[in-house]
C-alpha cells in the first residue's frame, strides 16, 4: 500500500469525544486562555448584534415608517449604522484572533511533538516510517488547531445565534416562536446526516483518486515490464475498475451535495409558510405587525445557516478528534533509551570501548547479537566486515546507544556506558552513515551543525580536511549555497562529503562510518576515503566498508556473521588462516577486478561539475 493511501486511511479514522481527550484538548488552550476569552466574546457579540439588528429593523418598519416621523427614522438609522460599524470591527477582531490562536496552538503542538520525537529512541523510528510520521504530524496538528479556532467559531456563532434569536422571537410572539423551534431538531438531524454522508463519499473519491495515481506511476515506470509480459489488457481492466469506483464515489458526492441545499430550503419553506400563515392571520385578527413578520423571517435564517454549520463541524470534529488522539498517543510514547537518574557527564571518552558478553534483539525478539565480546584500545581502527544482515549496523547502533544491550555490558573507559548521560555519549561520537542526512539550509549551516560555535574559518578548514571544499567552491554561492529540503539539490556523494566535514568539525573522540561509500561513484569514494583517513588518525574508529583498500588499513578486522564474531585479526593474519575473511577477500577481490576491467566510463557520473 502506498504511503499516501495509508495516510488517507488514517485520515478516515473517526473518534467520539471522550472526557480525557476533551480535557487534554482544553489543556492545549490553557496557555492562551486570555486570547481565547477575547475570541469567544467577540464572536458572541457579533452574532448577538445580528439578532439585535433584526429587532431594530422591526422598530424601523413598525414605528419609524408607520409613524412617518423623520427624526425617529434618523435616530434608528443612526443606531443601525453605528452598530454596523461596531460589528465590522468585531468581525475583523475574531477573524484575526482565530488566525493568531490557530498559529499558536499549532506551534505549541508541533514543538511538543518535535521535541518528543527527538527524545524517542531509534526503535520508534524503525517501526514508523519517518516521512509518514512527519506528514501525519503536520496534518494532524493542523486539523486540531483548526477545530479549536474555526470549528469553535462556528459552534459559538451557531449557539449564540440560536439563543439570541430565540429570546427575541419569544419577546415578539411566543406562540409563533414555538412553531419555528419545531423545525430545529428536524433540520439538525437532516443536516448532520447529509454532512456525514457527503464527507464519506468525498473521502472515497479522494482515495480512489490516489489509487489511480499510484497505478499510473507503477505502469508508467514499469512500462517495459508490462509490455514484455503482455499485461496491457489486464492492466487496462484493473484501471477501468478503479476509474469506475472513483466516478461513482464522485457522482454520489455531487448528488448528495446538490440535494442538500434544496432539502434545507424546503424544510425552511414550511417554517416560512407557518410564519406567513399564522402571522397573516394574527395581523388581521390581533394586529400582528408587518415588522414582526419581517423579524420572524430574518430570525429563521439566523437559525438555519448556523445549524448547518454546526452539522458540518460535528461531522468534521470526529476526524479532528482522531487526529488529536494520534498526537496524544505519540506524546505518550516513552523513549526506550533514557538517562538513568544518577547518570553523569563523561569528562572525556578516550575511546577505550568494551563489549562484554552482549546480547541484543529488536522488537521482534529474534536474536541479532549473541554473546558478543570485543575490547577496543584507544585510537584503534576496527573494520567490521561480513555478510549483509550479520549485525554490523546493530553493533554501531548499540555503541551510539541508540539502543541498549539486552544482556551483557558495554563499557567506555572501563565504566558501564549507561552510567553516562546520553548527551555525553552522543556528543563524543561522530558518525557518517550510508544515507547522509542534511537539513534544509546552507552548506555552511549543515557543516556547522557538528559544532554550533565554530567560526566560518573552522567550517572551511573542516571542509578542506574532508575533501569537500573543492566542490563547494564550484557553487555560485559557495558555502552559502542552499542544499534544498533534505539536501535534495546535491548528489549522494556531495552530501556524504558534507556530513564528513560535519564530523571533522565536531572533533569526535570515537568515529564511526557505516557503508558511507557504498552508494557513490569511484571518484567521490576516493575523496571520502582521504577525508576519512584524516578523521581517523589517532582516534578510535569503527569502519563498516566493502572496499578492501579501506579494510586493509584497519588495525584489526572483525568478521561478523550471524551476530557473532567469526574471526578477528589483522589483514595479514586473517589471510594466512584461510578462513571467512580469506573467502570474503578473494570473492570481493574478484568483484572489484571485474568492476575495474568493465568500467563503463560514461556511467560514472562526474560529481565535480
Ligand atoms: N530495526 C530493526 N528491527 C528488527 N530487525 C532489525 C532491525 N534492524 C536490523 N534488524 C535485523 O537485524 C539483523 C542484523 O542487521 P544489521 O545489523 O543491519 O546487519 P548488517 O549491518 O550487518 O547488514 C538482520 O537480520 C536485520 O534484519
Ligand atoms: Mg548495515
Amino acid at each position: 500500500m502506498s504511503a499516501e493511501l495509508i495516510e488517507l486511511e488514517e485520515e478516515e479514522h473517526t473518534s467520539q469525544l471522550t472526557a480525557p481527550t476533551f480535557k487534554r484538548i482544553l489543556g492545549l488552550l490553557r496557555p492562551h486562555w486570555r486570547w481565547m476569552v477575547g475570541f469567544l466574546f467577540t464572536i458572541a457579540l457579533t452574532a448577538g448584534l445580528d439578532a439585535l439588528f433584526t429587532y431594530i429593523n422591526r422598530a424601523i418598519i413598525d414605528e419609524g415608517i408607520a409613524s412617518r416621523s423623520i427624526p425617529l427614522l434618523v435616530r434608528f438609522a443612526t443606531y443601525y449604522g453605528g452598530l454596523q460599524l461596531v460589528q465590522a470591527a468585531l468581525v475583523f477582531g475574531f477573524i484575526y484572533l482565530a488566525g493568531v490562536l490557530g498559529e499558536r496552538i499549532q506551534y505549541d503542538l508541533r514543538k511538543a511533538v518535535f521535541e518528543h520525537l527527538q527524545n524517542l529512541s531509534l526503535s520508534y523510528y524503525s517501526q514508523n516510517a519517518v516521512g509518514r510520521l512527519m506528514a501525519r504530524v503536520t496534518s494532524d496538528t493542523g486539523r486540531v488547531s483548526s477545530l479549536m479556532t474555526w470549528g469553535l467559531l462556528d459552534v459559538t456563532w451557531a449557539i449564540v445565534s440560536v439563543i439570541s434569536s430565540t429570546i427575541f422571537m419569544l419577546l415578539i410572539n411566543w406562540k409563533l416562536a414555538l412553531i419555528v423551534f419545531g423545525i430545529i431538531p428536524i433540520l439538525l438531524i437532516i443536516a448532520v446526516n447529509f454532512r456525514k454522508k457527503i464527507l464519506v463519499e468525498f473521502r472515497k473519491s479522494r482515495r480512489a483518486n490516489s489509487k489511480i495515481t499510484g497505478e499510473y506511476n507503477q505502469n508508467i515506470q514499469g512500462v517495459r515490464v508490462v509490455k514484455a509480459l503482455g499485461r496491457e489488457d489486464e492492466n487496462l481492466n484493473e484501471f477501468s475498475v478503479l476509474t469506475d469506483n472513483m466516478y461513482s464515489a464522485s457522482y454520489r458526492a455531487a448528488w448528495l451535495s446538490a440535494l442538500f441545499l434544496p432539502t434545507v430550503q424546503i424544510i425552511s419553506a414550511f417554517a416560512l409558510g407557518a410564519i406567513v400563515w399564522y402571522g397573516g392571520l394574527e395581523s388581521v385578527t390581533a394586529g400582528f405587525s408587518v415588522g414582526n413578520i419581517h423579524a420572524f423571517v430574518s430570525y429563521l435564517t439566523f437559525m438555519i445557516w448556523p445549524i448547518q454549520d454546526l452539522a458540518r463541524v460535528y461531522a468534521e470534529m470526529q476526524h479532528s478528534i482522531a487526529s488529536a488522539e494520534r498526537i496524544f498517543k505519540l506524546l505518550d510514547t516513552q523513549p526506550e533509551v533514557q538517562n538513568r537518574a544518577d547518570a553523569i557527564m563523561a569528562e572525556t571518552i578516550q575511546g577505550e570501548i568494551e563489549f562484554d558478553h552482549v546480547d541484543f534483539y529488536y522488537e521482534d525478539r529474534k536474536p541479532v547479537l549473541t554473546d558478543l565480546s570485543l575490547k577496543v584500545r584507544p585510537g584503534e581502527m576496527i573494520a567490521l566486515v561480513g555478510p549483509t544482515g550479520g549485525g554490523k549496523t546493530t553493533i554501531v547502533n548499540l555503541l551510539c546507544r541508540f539502543y541498549e544491550p539486552k544482556a551483557g555490558v558495554i563499557r567506555i573507559n572501563g565504566r558501564d556506558y549507561t552510567d553516562y548521560t546520553l548527551q555525553s555519549i552522543h556528543s563524543r561520537v561522530g558518525i557518517v552513515l550510508q544515507t547522509p542526512h542534511l537539513f534544509s539550509g546552507s552548506i555552511r549551516e549543515n557543516i556547522r551543525y557538528g559544532r554550533l560555535d565554530a567560526s566560518d574559518e573552522d567550517v572551511e578548514a573542516a571542509a578542506r580536511i574532508a575533501g569537500a571544499h573543492d566542490f563547494i567552491t564550484t557553487f555560485e554561492k559557495g558555502y552559502a549555497q542552499d542544499v534544498g529540503e533534505g539536501g535534495n539539490q546535491l548528489s549522494v556523494g556531495q552530501k556524504q562529503l558534507i556530513s564528513l566535514a560535519r564530523a571533522v568539525l565536531a572533533k569526535p573522540e570515537i568515529f564511526i562510518m557505516d557503508e558511507a561509500t557504498s552508494s557513490v561513484d569511484t571518484l567521490t569514494e576516493a575523496l571520502i576515503q582521504r577525508g576519512m583517513e584524516a578523521l581517523m588518525a589517532d582516534r578510535t574508529s569503527f569502519i563498516i566498508a566493502h572496499r578492501l583498500s579501506t579494510i586493509r588499513r584497519a588495525d584489526r578486522i572483525v568478521v561478523i556473521e550471524d551476530g557473532r564474531i567469526a574471526e578477528m585479526g589483522t589483514h595479514a593474519e586473517l589471510l594466512k588462516s584461510h578462513g571467512h575473511y580469506y573467502r570474503l577477500y578473494t570473492q570481493q577481490f574478484k568483484v572489484e577486478k571485474e568492476k575495474a576491467y568493465g568500467v563503463a566510463v560514461p556511467e560514472v557520473v562526474p560529481v565535480i561539475k
